[in-house]
């Protein structure tokens, strides 16, 4: 007997594209324009022109009762309190890469009542991320300062030294650049495990495996690979070529739902600007870039593939001398406050997100 709803065609397109599954508040990408609006005010407006503290403030207004101008302090609090996880996170199993003894961390955070889940866990995940890598490479972690922004704490927790105020600005662009980008793929999975009513660190830690693949927040490390690779720009072409000709993908190129260039690229590459220009990788970014888009629209006539986030993400960080193996760590970071947000944006709905599937398989006989 054939199943009444075999090929019917009921289901959404595969990966669901285009299908829309929540109301949200937070942010807008029109994928045609190659436009990101956070509440109301366009990504350029954003990134670069406050810190990630004011940028998060603006993202949680309504959701999160705490004003602005206070949210350093809170998180400068929450970082504090984040010392707790570090002994739990160190007696873990030496085979824990940084990113698994970070989420080991988010669940061993203290609770602290004065606290909403969502400043404690954004506050305390540069914390965390610091004392994931530091323990890597068999170093002590470093306590937090309570009187910097946290792109400046971050960069002294990780390195143990003072950062560079250039290095810093590069940061806080980023992590603002980051911090909501519509229902990717980590954001609902957030919302799904938030609509069964489990605890916003569960959605937070959960988000964070949906980032971690190479299609979504783990591309900037292969980024870097592919430019290493390349190593001089002349280079590129053959290297590139070659690639797809194999039908290898570019990482950092492409993207679900622009169908123009990622406006988060070019907030990124202004960043470069801030950075001292002695880096190789700067020098040789753009004409690999030109040398890819080049490419692509060759291989992919049918296809507007261009420049997405990751690109300039893996140039930027390791401009900064952040580790390749910190990128998606530093984007799960930035990210945090986006997903949090939705987390609560859920929560108001009450509502399970529970769809259906369209059944092929065999039927009794
Ligand atoms: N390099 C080469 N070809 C590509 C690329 C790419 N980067 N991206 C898409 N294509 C090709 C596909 O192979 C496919 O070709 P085909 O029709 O001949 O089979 C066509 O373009 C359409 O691709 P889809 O898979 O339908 O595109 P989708 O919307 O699923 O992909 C994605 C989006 C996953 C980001 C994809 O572009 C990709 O894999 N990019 C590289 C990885 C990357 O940069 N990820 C970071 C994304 S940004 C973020 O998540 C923060």
């Amino acid at each position: 007997m054939t199943h009444p709803l075999k090929h019917s065609g009921l289901a959404p397109a595969p990966g669901l594209e285009g299908l829309v599954v929540a109301q949200t508040a937070l942010s807008e990408v029109d994928g045609q324009k190659g436009e990101l609006i956070l509440r109301g005010r366009r990504i350029e407006e954003l990134a670069g022109t406050m810190p990630f503290e004011h940028a998060v403030g603006h993202l949680w207004t309504d959701l999160v009762p705490i004003s602005q101008g206070d949210l350093q302090t809170t998180f400068a609090k929450a970082r504090m309190l984040a010392m707790a996880a570090v002994p739990a996170m160190s007696e873990a199993p030496r085979e824990l890469d940084i990113y698994e003894r970070m989420r080991l961390g988010i669940c061993a955070l203290p609770v602290d009542l004065e606290l909403t889940s969502a400043e404690r866990i954004c506050g305390a995940i540069p914390v965390i991320l610091a004392a994931a890598a530091r323990l890597e490479n068999g170093e002590q972690p470093v306590a937090p300062d309570p009187h910097l922004a946290t792109a400046e704490d971050l960069l002294r927790m990780l390195s143990g030294t003072r950062p560079e105020a250039s290095a810093v600005a590069a940061l806080d662009r980023y992590l603002v650049t980051i911090l909501d980008h519509g229902l990717n793929a980590s954001t609902f999975t957030a919302r799904v495990i938030a609509s069964t009513g489990a605890d916003m660190k569960d959605a937070i830690t959960g988000a964070m495996g949906a980032l971690k693949g190479p299609l979504h927040g783990g591309a900037p490390g292969p980024v870097l690979d592919m430019i290493d690779a390349i190593g001089t720009p002349e280079r590129a072409a053959d290297w590139i070529a070659n690639e797809l000709r194999e039908g290898r993908r570019l990482m950092g190129f492409g993207h679900r739902v622009y169908r123009t260039r990622d406006p988060r690229a070019d907030v990124l590459k202004a960043g470069l600007a801030l950075l001292p220009q002695d880096n190789p990788k700067l020098r040789s970014a753009e004409a690999i870039e030109r040398a890819a888009l080049n490419a692509l629209a060759i291989a992919k006539p049918d296809r507007r593939l261009d420049t997405n986030v990751e690109f300039y993400t893996a140039v930027l960080l390791n401009a900064i001398g952040i580790d390749r193996q910190l990128f998606t760590p530093l984007f799960a970071t930035g990210r945090a406050p986006g997903w949090c947000a939705h987390v609560i944006e859920q929560q108001k709905t009450g509502r399970l997100i529970r769809p259906s599937s369209e059944y092929i398989g065999p039927m009794p006989g």
